[in-house]
């Protein structure tokens, strides 16, 4: 099967957060199945573009409304990646040192047309078009109704919902910037007022899914305004649950950890990585270490760590490293943090792929008290090198971490997002490191619980296949 997918980011090449691994990573999984998976992408200012050659395969013009712009799809001179992947070059536009900026509306359509114009070029039409979230959310649309992708009507296409909190919306002012389309239909580009490209691609696109079926049930309660929409569309709609890359997130052979370990040397591995982190972060290496790594956004429950932090620090026998950025208030309370426990917390404020490795594999804990969680990939990430999750049951999390407690459990989990509820789930963790012998089994039973892509990238396959021949 030929897969198109679009997407505003693809680890290495562009990462804000999760998105990009799952763009990253399921293409690789359905080429090992038989199929050619490829990306298209925008092409930014960043290291991954400024450390590679690139060669154009394609120039057009593109417009929108009246204004023309030039528009390159540019190649990878190497191929270091295990699928193809098409950057879409609008200089004028998409060409930033950042993924996402005021101006996103204008952007993002400018890659979405450049996307189908260009694949208007070619003999052979994909099989199925695969769009993630709100950037894309106006194929499905365009695909529908623009005479101009007229072509396009039998082919296939499906949209991944991976945070529906985003959804692109805009003006109808600015309705003239899409493709020319009946007009009688303008309705399906509205969602309260506004056009909303999420809306719109639930109601057009052929099949919806989200990142987790807890995901999928939760949206149908609350949705960001999308709620009923979804119920209403909830026939085409379904969860299929994020896989990790297992080579890439691998503990045997990760290059960026300090000491490399199997289920058979986590012991020796992870005291390695830990001891790293304690030395650069001068931590107490004999107390058990709680991590968060992730935007510090209210999604993920971040506005509540600095009292949970002062807390847990007063209070017990514990370190706790944290790494991300986010909002600026949050940032500068955990930062300020620092001076009063000297020793036993630390925070780096920032983005570090590398950091994140050595914290998946050199911490204990690892703290998702998350609001909203579409799926959460950090805990899988953290399961595969051994660190225990300690999450908030919802949405992925919940359909990813059994609770201790329960029969086969081997996470701690959480009903509440409360600094009481996860001050409660800290104290437990706490609990189960003082009994070593208890806390190792743990440890290596979730190195080996298997959250590769292997058993989605089939369900999708199965999903194309599904909707096609419907
Ligand atoms: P989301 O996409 O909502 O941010 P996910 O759990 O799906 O959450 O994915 C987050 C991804 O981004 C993970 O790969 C995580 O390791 C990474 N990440 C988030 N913040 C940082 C950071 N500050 N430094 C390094 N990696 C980060
Ligand atoms: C989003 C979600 C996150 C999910 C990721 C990848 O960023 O917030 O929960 O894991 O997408 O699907």
């Amino acid at each position: 099967m030929n897969i198109i997918h679009i997407s505003a980011e693809c680890y290495p090449v562009a990462k804000v957060g999760g998105l990009a691994d799952v763009v990253g990573a399921l293409p690789k999984y359905q080429n090992s199945l038989s199929n050619r998976s490829q990306v298209i992408m925008p092409f930014y200012d960043n290291k991954f573009t400024q450390e590679n050659s690139f060669s154009s395969v394609y120039q057009g013009e593109l417009f929108l409304g009246n204004t023309p712009y030039q528009f390159k799809v540019l190649v990878l001179d190497q191929k270091p990646l295990d699928f193809d992947v098409f950057f879409i070059d609008v200089p004028e536009l998409l060409f930033k040192d950042y993924v996402y900026s005021w101006d996103d509306t204008e952007r993002f359509l400018a890659f979405q047309i450049a996307a189908l114009d260009w694949l208007l070029t070619w003999d052979i039409k994909p099989s199925i078009i695969h769009c993630h979230d709100h950037h894309t959310g106006l194929i499905p649309f365009m695909l529908q109704e623009s005479y101009k992708y007229e072509v396009f009507r039998k082919t296939p296409n499906i949209l991944t919902i991976h945070n529906a909190q985003y959804q692109g919306w805009f003006s109808h002012d600015k309705v003239g910037l899409i493709p020319p389309f009946n007009f009688d239909h303008v309705g399906l580009l509205d969602w309260g007022g506004n056009i909303n490209p999420l809306a719109a691609a639930i109601k057009c696109a052929w099949w919806i899914t989200t990142v987790s079926p807890s995901y999928m049930e939760e949206l149908k309660q609350a949705a960001n305004g999308l709620e009923d929409l979804l119920k209403n569309e909830a026939d085409k709609c379904s969860g299929i649950l994020n896989g990790i890359d297992w080579k890439v997130w691998n503990p045997e052979t990760d290059h960026y950890i300090v000491k490399n370990y199997s289920v058979a040397t986590v012991d020796e591995g992870a005291q390695a990585n830990k001891k790293y982190l304690c030395d650069t972060f001068n931590l107490d290496f004999n107390k058990p270490l709680f991590a968060f790594i992730g935007r510090l956004v209210d999604e993920k429950g971040s506005d509540l760590f600095p009292e949970v932090f002062k807390i847990a620090l007063e209070k017990n026998n514990l370190t706790i490293l944290l790494l991300g950025s986010g909002v600026p208030f949050v940032q500068s309370q955990l930062e300020a943090l620092k001076k009063d426990f000297v020793g036993t917390y630390n925070a780096f404020i920032g983005y570090d792929e590398k950091l994140s490795h050595i914290i998946y594999s050199g911490a204990d804990f690892l703290l998702m008290p998350s609001r909203v969680e579409p799926c959460g990939l950090n805990q899988m990430y953290a399961l595969r090198y051994g660190t225990i999750p300690i999450v908030r049951s919802i949405g992925g999390l919940k359909d990813t971490v059994t609770d201790i407690k329960e029969q086969d459990g081997f996470g701690i989990c959480h009903d509440d997002v409360s600094v009481e509820a996860i001050n409660h789930a800290i104290f437990r963790a706490i609990d189960i490191y003082g009994d070593q012998k208890k806390y190792k089994q743990i440890r290596s039973k979730i190195m080996e619980i298997d959250h590769s892509w292997d058993v989605s990238a089939n369900q999708y396959i199965n999903l194309y296949n599904s909707i096609k021949t419907n």
